[in-house]
């Protein structure tokens, strides 16, 4: 339902059913003040992503607002951002891709998926404490085509019968980051992406179903892109589950879809929402670039209390590692092209 403020001035209007709200009567380019920066924390735990529209920052006032609702991490656990002034800041643009790996990257990318839902993740699953929240903004996005859908993870675990929620609520599953995908190491292209992504391999394994301290929810935590398998099955026996979670996680129901325009901003839940752009703009030779910023986020818990493992990497933080010296990728990495934001 929605709901107007006459205290912060907010107005937050739902726009479907499980998941997804539109906020006005804010501007994101200024200091929001504390009972500005509660009711909109309070609202994402609520709809699990904000939709800003007409906020036109730049990448100082993007990391600023950050500021307001956590600590923004590194661009990206395995590479520096683009702009060495603003290392929190990841550039979401294919033609950074293609420039590196050729133009009809995305679509080789793209068919190299191991389940058709595969573009579908949560952003950094395969650190041990993946971002809290994404806020990303449009810059320049095309008239049409490029929309990105989020799905509620609670939504999706919810709807799951009683018996097959007992079943997942006793599960682990590793992320790796392209699990997702057929990464052959014998072809250059790929050779090249494993190379800065093996110079600093990040696995964890997080329960399939994470509890958020907040809210007491439990989602369906589980990512196409960077999921790999679920402990302890066989193989044959975690990709027959995978595939049944992943369809019930995509279930239209539990989905929304924005048409992004210059100066939108989108914040989302990274803990129970995945997300997914529809890459059905490859075509149209139109530009796409959108910048954003993850904020440092806690270690999942599962719903008896046991934190996630790292098997390899540590903590994703703002300096991107422990001693200090940041990501250190020589290429700059695909990193979206795994589902793209
Ligand atoms: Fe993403």
């Amino acid at each position: 339902m929605t709901t107007s403020s006459t205290t912060t001035g907010l107005r937050v209007e739902p726009v479907a059913g499980h998941i997804g709200a539109e906020v006005s009567g804010v501007d994101l380019t200024q200091p929001l003040s504390s009972a500005t920066v509660a009711a909109l924390k309070k609202a994402l735990l609520t709809y699990k992503v904000l939709f800003f529209h007409g906020q036109h920052l730049d990448h100082a006032a993007h990391v600023a607002l950050a500021r307001q609702f956590g600590t923004p991490t590194a661009a990206d656990p395995h590479e520096p951002g683009i702009d060495p002034q603003f290392p929190e800041i990841l550039t979401v643009d294919p033609r950074v891709d293609e420039h590196r790996y050729g133009e009809d990257f995305e679509e080789r990318f793209r068919r190299r998926r191991r389940h058709f839902l595969s573009g579908w993740h949560i952003d950094n699953s395969a650190t041990v404490n993946p971002p809290a929240a994404s806020i990303l903004r449009a810059d320049i996005v095309p008239a049409y085509g490029g929309d990105t859908h989020w799905t509620n993870l609670v939504a999706a675990y919810e709807g799951l019968s009683p018996p097959l929620r007992r079943l997942v609520d006793g599960l682990w599953a590793q992320h790796q980051f392209l699990a997702g995908f057929d990464m052959p190491a014998h072809d250059p292209q790929v050779a090249s992406i494993l190379t800065v992504i093996n110079a600093r391999p990040h696995i964890a394994e997080h329960p399939v179903v994470r509890v958020i301290p907040e809210t007491g929810e439990r989602a369906l935590f589980l990512s196409p892109s960077t999921t790999s398998h679920i402990v302890d099955l066989t193989t044959a026996e975690s990709a027959h589950l995978l595939d049944l979670l992943y369809q019930q996680l995509a279930r239209d129901e539990y989905r929304v879809r924005l048409r992004w325009r210059p100066g939108t901003v989108a914040m989302w839940d990274n803990r129970t929402t995945a997300h997914l752009a529809a890459l059905d703009h490859s075509h149209l030779n139109v530009q796409r670039r959108l910048y954003r910023v993850t904020l440092t986020g806690d270690v999942p818990v599962s719903p008896d209390g046991r934190p996630s493992r790292v098997l390899s990497g540590e903590l994703f933080t703002s300096s991107g590692h422990p001693d200090g010296s940041g990501p250190t990728g020589s290429a700059l990495l695909p990193e979206q092209a795994a589902g793209r934001c």
